[in-house]
């Protein structure tokens, strides 16, 4: 199993949400951040008076999912993600040893449909 994290622009999730829906994605986590990439974060100058940048609003997805489903979901976040503008975003994928569903005590891959 990986843990997918994305962070997006909020204004794509309702295509991205479509998106992951149509891949058999249902639990997810949504989260709103403040976040900082290349462009932000730095210190500007405006009429010569130094001055730091805007975070920027993003939003943050987090999906458990099984190896085989890793691509799809990329290929779907990157497909309704995209604008080409700065500040798109970011996928990480990461590693994850065990799932749990708390009420039946399912543990592994069926405890993340
Ligand atoms: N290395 C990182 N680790 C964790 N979060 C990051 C990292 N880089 C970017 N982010 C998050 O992703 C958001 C969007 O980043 P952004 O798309 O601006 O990345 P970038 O590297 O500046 O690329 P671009 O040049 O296309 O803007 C940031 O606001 C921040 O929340
Ligand atoms: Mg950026």
């Amino acid at each position: 199993m990986k843990k997918i994290e994305a962070i997006i622009r909020p204004e794509v999730f309702p295509d991205v949400r479509r998106a992951l829906a149509l891949e058999g994605i249902d639990g997810l986590s949504v989260m709103e951040i403040a976040g900082c990439g290349r462009q932000e974060g730095r210190t500007g100058l405006f009429r010569g008076n130094a001055y730091e940048m805007e975070f920027s609003a993003k939003l943050k997805l987090e999906m458990v999912v099984e190896d085989h489903l890793v691509e799809p979901i990329i290929e779907a976040i990157l497909e309704y993600a995209t604008t080409g503008e700065v500040g798109d975003g970011k996928i990480f994928i990461l590693p994850v040893d065990e799932a749990i569903r708390i009420r039946t005590k399912e543990r592994g891959a069926i405890a993340v449909y």
